[in-house]
């Protein structure tokens, strides 16, 4: 089956896009590999980007479900699969290029997997996407039975707190990257809580959590400068107050926050509108022309 036609063999839009969309950073890697603008470092280059696209598509394939849930919009979960999956390729040619830089001495790429901490929780990473990625289909739902196949697919959390840690490891200095990755992580798990809980997924509720993950964000920012480098927290937490060098983590954790209850309450407008009867596009061009 094609990746962007729906269950019934049809083109469905949605799929299209977004199979275009995680498609487009491995292009652009290729581009600038042939084109020689990769920098003066380009394998390492292609690592940290790949890497890069690797974590930001797992977190998009964890934001599936609350997006149905906030822009009330279930078809949405006919990309959930391709998302996740672009993830786990991506990390795939991340581990593949780590090995090109290490000119292809295996031997080197398993030891220094075993020495260096970070690159041992990749490993332990990406195994589990290959797992996950390899699981996805049709055919082993049916076959794991889907209790199992949910149990299984809960491992999506931890994969992704370790991604984010690796981030974190291996950047040398300015962790604003991994400290937006993880923030927003805080904000993916804090609606699986909310409905865990029996919360209901409402303007107020997102706007709590939308402040609650951005402050989180912001205090584990402040921890991890004072207890990696000695930077006094206080000083890390007093520069979110300061945009004057551009917008901190945490902010962006709020903004996306909010954004997603602008999201909310457009899509109750709407439904409301709908309830009440409001005539709707044709139908209220016919309307009005009656
Ligand atoms: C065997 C598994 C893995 C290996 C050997 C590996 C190796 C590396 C290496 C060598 C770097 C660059 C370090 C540096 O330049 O100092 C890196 C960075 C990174 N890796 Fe991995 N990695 C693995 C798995 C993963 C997985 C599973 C993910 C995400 C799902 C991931 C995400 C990242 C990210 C986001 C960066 C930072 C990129 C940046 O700084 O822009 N890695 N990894």
């Amino acid at each position: 089956m094609l990746p962007w036609n729906d269950r019934a063999g049809k083109l469905s839009a949605l799929k299209l896009i977004v199979f275009l969309g995680v498609l487009a950073p491995g292009l652009w890697i290729a581009v600038q590999a042939a084109t020689g603008t990769l920098g003066s470092k380009p394998i390492t280059s292609a690592i940290h980007q790949s890497g890069d696209w690797a974590v930001r598509f797992l977190l998009l394939s964890l934001l599936v479900t609350p997006l149905r849930h906030v822009a009330d919009w279930p078809k949405l979960i006919a990309v959930r699969r391709m998302v996740g999956v672009a993830a786990a390729a991506y990390a795939a040619f991340h581990l593949a290029f780590y090995v090109v830089e290490q000119a292809f001495n295996l031997q080197k790429v398993a030891s220094e997997i075993v020495l260096r901490f970070y690159l041992t929780i990749g490993f332990v990473g990406l195994l589990g996407l290959i797992a996950l990625a390899a699981t996805s289909t049709d055919a082993m739902i049916r076959r794991l039975g889907s209790a199992r196949w949910n149990r299984l697919h809960l491992l999506t959390y931890p994969i992704a707190f370790i991604a984010i840690w690796h981030f974190f490891l291996q950047t040398k200095l300015d962790v604003s990257e991994p400290v937006l990755m993880l923030g927003f992580f805080v904000w993916l798990m804090g609606f699986r809580l909310m409905r865990r809980y029996g919360f209901a997924v409402g303007p107020l509720q997102l706007t709590a959590l939308a402040i609650i993950s951005a402050v989180a964000t912001a205090l584990l920012e402040a921890l991890w400068y004072a207890t990696m480098t000695g930077v006094m927290a206080s000083r890390i937490l007093y520069a979110n107050l300061d945009v004057a060098f551009g917008i901190r983590p945490a902010l962006w954790v709020g903004l996306a926050g909010l954004a997603l209850v602008a999201v909310n309450l457009v899509r109750m407008w709407g439904r409301s509108r709908e309830r009440s009867g409001a005539p709707r596009g044709r139908r209220a061009a016919v309307a009005a022309a009656e």
